[in-house]
């Protein structure tokens, strides 16, 4: 018997995943922690389930990347009085499809019947007329996955065909088909794509976000509008975060996607400042920047200006004021230096009486109350009591030099 079947485009993409038996449930995540969506396959009359005769779980093996949940895998079809099972789609015309169109057809198998004596399980995989495998047997417990790609709008079909030798019927666990789009665009510039990926992860927004930010105008991540050129990969115009219940400071990384000319934080729970740069380029007229309806946020208006500005008023001290309080200071340290220079001969301004210091005639004589008290005779004169300006009394020796013209450049 022959099962035609009719494809048509479910509501999250152009990607047809399903699992097979008379089970109707969806199988999703917690089943598939990467949370696909198997819809199971119409009903078939001529079609029953494989008994599930085996316990345990269908092993993927290591390098399958399909990683297809055992729920999927052992809810197995397989024809009632039949040696073959024939599926066929075509695609409706919503999908856009034309000649050129291809479909990469995924197929999977795993026995999960116990198999007794010499009962044998095996037919050719066919796609479209062309054998994809043949005399394929399906392993037990263990996935088997096979991948082809048809081309063209018209009808497709798969035929699952016991060979002469099998005894048994043919089987299937589950299918995909994805239309397959040429990538002719590049992908999103890297610092762009690399920005957005921690919005995703930091924020967890929760937008139909996957695989790159611009690439293929059509898949583009909601809520983003790219710019694309010729020359050069596409680069974040547009971002819309508004009614995301995004809470925390707005990251300032955003400001720095130089492209983005409109930027939605409208209504979530953003706190904090509206970042500098973000704001500047607002009131530069580069960017269309809403951020009304934040409750917490600082700067949905003048509030964040004020903060912003005074903001860069501290930076103003920090970095521009310092260089002049250094020359300052080192104008100052010059100048005492230069000043305890120029008073050291000054009798007022030194403080450590026992500094070598010089005197001129006319302050010794002041300091000795003109020479009046004499208080002994060293070995080239006498020595006069003196008090220092502090009080601090001191001897002072008049020094005798051999010539007459020392001393007279001594005392004048
Ligand atoms: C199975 O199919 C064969 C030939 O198509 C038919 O003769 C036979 O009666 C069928 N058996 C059952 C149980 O339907
Ligand atoms: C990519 O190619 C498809 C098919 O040729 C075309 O429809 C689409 O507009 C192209 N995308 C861009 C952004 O050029
Ligand atoms: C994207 O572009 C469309 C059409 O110009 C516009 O309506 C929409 O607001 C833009 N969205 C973002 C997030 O830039
Ligand atoms: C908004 O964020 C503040 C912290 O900034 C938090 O206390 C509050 O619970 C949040 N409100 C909502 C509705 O998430």
């Amino acid at each position: 018997s022959c099962s035609a079947s009719s494809v048509t485009r479910s509501n999250s993409g152009p990607i047809n995943r399903y699992h097979f038996g008379t089970d109707d449930h969806q199988i999703r995540f917690p089943d598939d922690p990467r949370d696909r969506i198997w819809q199971k396959y119409e009903d078939v009359s001529e079609w029953t389930d494989v008994p599930d005769t085996v316990n345990g779980i269908v092993q993927n093996s290591p390098n399958d990347t399909y990683n297809v949940p055992s729920a999927v895998m052992r809810s197995v079809s397989t024809p009632l009085n039949d040696s073959r099972m024939d599926l066929s789609w075509s695609s409706d015309s919503s999908m856009n499809v034309d000649i050129a169109t291809k479909f990469f057809v995924v197929l999977y198998f795993a026995e999960v019947e116990a198999i007794q004596g010499n009962a044998l399980r095996q037919f050719d995989i066919i796609l479209d007329n062309n054998t994809l495998v043949s005399a394929f047997s399906p392993i037990s417990m263990m996935t088997s996955v096979f991948s082809g790609i048809v081309q063209g709008s018209g009808s497709h079909g798969i035929s699952l065909v016991a060979t002469s030798i099998s005894n048994l019927p043919p089987l299937i666990s589950a299918m995909e088909i994805f239309v397959v789009r040429p990538l002719n665009e590049s992908s999103t510039y890297s610092e762009d794509a690399h920005s957005m990926m921690i919005i995703q992860t930091k924020f967890s927004v929760k937008r139909n976000w996957a695989g790159d930010p611009c690439s293929l105008a059509t898949f583009s991540w909601d809520d983003l509008n790219c710019s694309y050129t010729p020359h050069g990969p596409p680069r974040i115009t547009g971002l819309d975060l508004s009614h995301n219940n995004l809470s925390g400071p707005i990251p300032d990384f955003l400001g720095q996607v130089p492209s983005l000319i409109f930027l939605d934080l409208s209504s979530n729970n953003f706190s904090g400042s509206i970042p500098t740069n973000l704001l500047q380029k607002s009131q530069e007229g580069l960017l269309t920047l809403r951020t009304e309806n934040n409750p917490n946020l600082c700067g949905t208006d003048k509030c964040g200006l004020i903060l912003n500005q005074s903001k860069r008023k501290t930076k103003l001290v920090l970095e521009v004021v310092p260089p002049v309080v250094l020359v300052f200071v080192v104008l100052l340290i010059l100048a005492i230096f230069w000043y305890c220079r120029k008073k050291r001969p000054d009798v007022t301004g030194a403080t450590n009486p026992f500094e070598n210091r010089r005197f001129k005639y006319k302050e010794l004589k002041l300091i000795t109350d003109s020479f009046k008290t004499i208080i002994g005779r060293g070995g080239f004169g006498p020595v006069y009591l003196g008090y220092l300006e502090n009080g601090t009394p001191v001897a002072v020796k008049i020094r005798s030099q051999t010539s007459n013209q020392g001393n007279t450049e001594f005392f004048g």
